[in-house]
Order: C-alpha cells, then sequence, then structure tokens
C-alpha cells in the first residue's frame, strides 16, 4: 500500500477518533445539567452503544496505517534519542501506547460492570489530552529541531 494511503487513512481515522473524544468530552459533559441525570444517562448509553459499533474500525485503522508508517521509520526509531525526529515520533508512539491501554481498561471495567460514570469521565479526559498532545508532536517532529 502506498505511503499517501497510508497516511491519508491514517488522518481521517485521527479525526475520526479526536473528534469523537472532543464531542465526548466538550460538548456531552456540558448537557449533563440542562439535560438532568436520567435523560443524561440514556443520552450517554445510546452515544455508548453507537461509539462500540464504530470506534473498533476507526481503531484498527488508526493503529495499523500507524504501525505500516512507523515501519518505514524503523532506523529512527532504532535510535530514539538520535534525532529530534525520532524522539518525538517515539513519544508519539509510546502516548498512542498509552490511548490503547486506556481504551482496553474501558473495554475490561465495561464487560465486568465497573465502568462508573465517574471512571468513564476521567478515561475520557486522560484520552483527549493524550490525543491533543499526539497531535501536535504528529506535527512538531517534522517542523521542530534541536
Ligand atoms: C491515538 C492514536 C493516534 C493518533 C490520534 C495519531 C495522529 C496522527 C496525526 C494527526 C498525524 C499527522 C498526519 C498528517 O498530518 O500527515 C500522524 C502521523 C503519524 N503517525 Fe500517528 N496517530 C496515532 C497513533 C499512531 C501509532 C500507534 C503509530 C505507530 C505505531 C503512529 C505513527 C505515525 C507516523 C509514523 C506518522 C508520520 C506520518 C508521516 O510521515 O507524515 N501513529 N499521527
Amino acid at each position: 500500500m502506498s505511503y499517501f494511503v497510508l497516511v491519508t487513512l491514517h488522518l481521517l481515522a485521527a479525526i475520526a477518533f479526536a473528534g469523537t473524544v472532543f464531542f465526548e468530552v466538550l460538548i456531552l459533559e456540558s448537557l449533563r445539567a440542562p439535560l438532568g441525570r436520567d435523560a443524561m444517562r440514556a443520552v450517554e448509553s445510546a452515544v455508548g452503544r453507537r461509539a462500540r459499533r464504530v470506534m473498533p474500525f476507526v481503531i484498527a485503522i488508526l493503529y495499523a496505517a500507524g504501525i505500516a508508517m512507523a515501519w518505514q521509520y524503523r532506523e529512527h526509531l532504532a535510535h530514539p534519542f538520535g534525532s529530534s525526529f525520532a524522539t518525538l515520533l517515539t513519544i508519539k508512539i509510546v502516548l498512542a501506547l498509552s490511548v490503547f491501554a486506556h481504551f482496553v481498561t474501558a473495554v475490561t471495567l465495561g464487560a465486568r460492570g465497573r465502568l462508573t460514570s465517574r471512571r468513564s469521565r476521567r478515561i475520557h479526559v486522560s484520552v483527549f489530552c493524550h490525543v491533543a498532545l499526539i497531535v501536535v508532536l504528529a506535527k512538531a517532529m517534522f517542523y521542530v529541531n534541536w
């Protein structure tokens, strides 16, 4: 698969993923007070159900394309402190792995019925911060040099 296709798929999946997290943290959370507890619970469960259907595909494309692209930078990644590009890409990948760990944690807690709304909110805010940093690093690695 050409690099152009990989980077385009990666970027589209990143937009879908980051957009969903942005919506959940900055839009959905602000509806808690005006909607009230019962309506909010219904909205959260409907949004959650839809996200559980769509997000596994988005995440699979995001990570598969990312790994395929990272393979082409393997010589940089073998020396994470060899250049500013290698360092920033390494940090970006570590953060992306941490996002994946958050996803697995949420799914595991959900399956065990232990994903309280407090835990879910914390996971969302943490993923939101990770994703914002990942996007900044994804661009900085091409423009910031030391
Ligand atoms: C939460 C997960 C991730 C997000 C939100 C994300 C986001 C992004 C974004 C926005 C770009 C810039 C694309 C562009 O403007 O052209 C990018 C580039 C890149 N990402 Fe990711 N990424 C994620 C996971 C990963 C993973 C897991 C890997 C590899 C293991 C990876 C490897 C790369 C590489 C190598 C590039 C550079 C592409 C280039 O040559 O332009 N990413 N990523």
